[in-house]
């Protein structure tokens, strides 16, 4: 298999693993799976609001059942098209094209660039070439083309992965091009390999995908069975994880940025506002984040201002978005509706942040019954080394399921 090292970290560990941060865990679909079963029938749909690179699209098409899937971030939805199995045979297809004439791929003359860019103007330049290539090749098929260019544009950006932070990526420094072309060849041999192999464990090849804002999409059709998970809240900017790719989109191929404004749990609180939150634990954590503030104004006024000019309306806005979120959610739903959803609470200022129970407070407001079926303690993923040891970064993992009672 052909070696794809030079790519960033984030698109190795989904085509080496089918992992990206905040991925569903193989585990926590299996005590999904061992109970959605006994209400599944063949030809059922599961749906997951936001889906990220859509780790309940394998595994449930695995298992034999169809899926949609909405996704907000672009580069998350285009790394679910690439790896759908109804799009596979097309997807090999314009590898093979691409691979039988190597000798096409762009030229760039310059062996390295050293920029404060996240690219240089002759990468920029040889991403549109290289882009029209694989267009050329995909019998114009915008959308697959863009799905398969997405994992290698990191190959030619000037950045610095942070050694603490997965989802932080630095621009500027130093990118070398030379070799870029055996990468290129390497990375569409390893995919093709990957495809095929996962091609042959699907017992179900119908799946969808939509790149939306769960808050505006409009669907025609209504759903019983959905299985998902919220984005943490843990201040991360989920874009910022594609910050490279998310460039390339907006500026190099389809030049219309995205709205991150509904990003749930983004880190950017300035100008936003926020509505009444409805559940009781949530309401009771955002009052002891306060309290807390108000005791620490003697002692310490910077972490009493910090917690009140940002963790504050940071986690009064997350609550209240995935309270809307849900709301939405239930009006896709069937009056038969169950639901399975992975979340994590985290610690925050020594505070417990109640996601789970503040979900099951948003359920039981819609007129579903709730049990967590499954609790676990994990560490923190996404801080690397001494941060990961501190109490804040300790989380509890619970799958809850809710069901909508007539
Ligand atoms: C925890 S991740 C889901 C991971 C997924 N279960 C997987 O296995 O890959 C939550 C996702 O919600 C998405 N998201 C955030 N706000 C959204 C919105 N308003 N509409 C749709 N998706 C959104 C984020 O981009 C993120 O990919």
């Amino acid at each position: 298999m052909g070696n794809i090292n030079n790519i960033s970290h984030v698109y190795r560990g989904l085509l080496e693993r089918s992992r990206a941060f905040a991925s569903f865990k193989e585990e926590e679909l299996n005590i999904i799976y061992s109970d959605i079963s006994q209400y599944l029938s063949t030809n059922d749909i599961i749906f997951d609001p936001m889906s990220g690179c859509g780790g309940g699209m394998v595994y449930f098409g695995r298992k034999g059942y169809r899926t949609i899937n909405i996704e907000l971030n672009p580069p998350s939805y285009y790394w679910q098209i690439l790896i759908n199995p109804k799009n596979t045979q097309a997807i090999i297809e314009i590898i093979n094209e691409l691979r039988k004439t190597k000798n096409t791929f762009p030229n760039i003359k310059e062996a390295f660039s050293l920029s404060d860019n996240l690219f240089s103007e002759v990468a920029i330049k040889h991403i549109k070439a290289l882009f029209e290539l694989i267009l050329d090749n995909s019998k114009d098929n915008k959308s697959l083309a863009t799905a398969l260019l997405l994992p290698f544009v990191s190959r030619f950006a000037n950045y610095v992965k942070s050694p603490t932070n997965i989802t932080h990526f630095k621009q500027g420094g130093l990118c070398s091009y030379s070799g870029w072309k055996q990468d290129f060849d390497s990375y569409l041999e390893f995919l093709s390999n990957r495809l095929s192999n996962d091609l042959i464990s699907y017992k179900q090849k119908e799946h969808f995908n939509m790149m939306a804002d769960i808050l505006q999409v409009k669907l025609s059709k209504k759903y019983r069975f959905f299985v998902t998970s919220p984005p943490y809240p843990n201040y991360r900017d989920y874009s910022k994880l594609f910050k490279i790719e998310n460039f390339v989109l907006d500026n190099i191929i389809l030049k219309n940025k995205t709205d991150f404004e509904m990003m749930i749990g983004s880190n950017n609180v300035s100008g936003k506002t926020f509505g009444e939150i409805h559940s009781e634990k949530a309401n009771k954590f955002v009052s002891e984040l306060l309290i807390k503030a108000d005791k620490l104004k003697a002692k310490n006024k910077k972490s009493c201002s910090d917690i009140k000019t940002y963790y504050y309306p940071y986690f009064a806005q997350y609550f209240y978005n995935i309270q809307e979120a849900y709301i939405k959610l239930d009006s896709m739903l069937t009056d038969n509706a169950i639901g399975y959803i992975v979340v994590n609470d985290n610690i925050t200022r020594d505070i417990i942040v109640p996601v789970g129970a503040s979900i099951c407070d948003i359920f039981n407001n819609m007129g579903y019954d709730t049990v967590d079926l499954d609790t676990a303690q994990i560490s923190h993923y996404g801080n690397i080394g001494r941060a990961a040891t501190r109490m804040n970064s300790k989380h509890t993992r619970h799958i809850i399921k809710v069901w909508k009672t007539k």
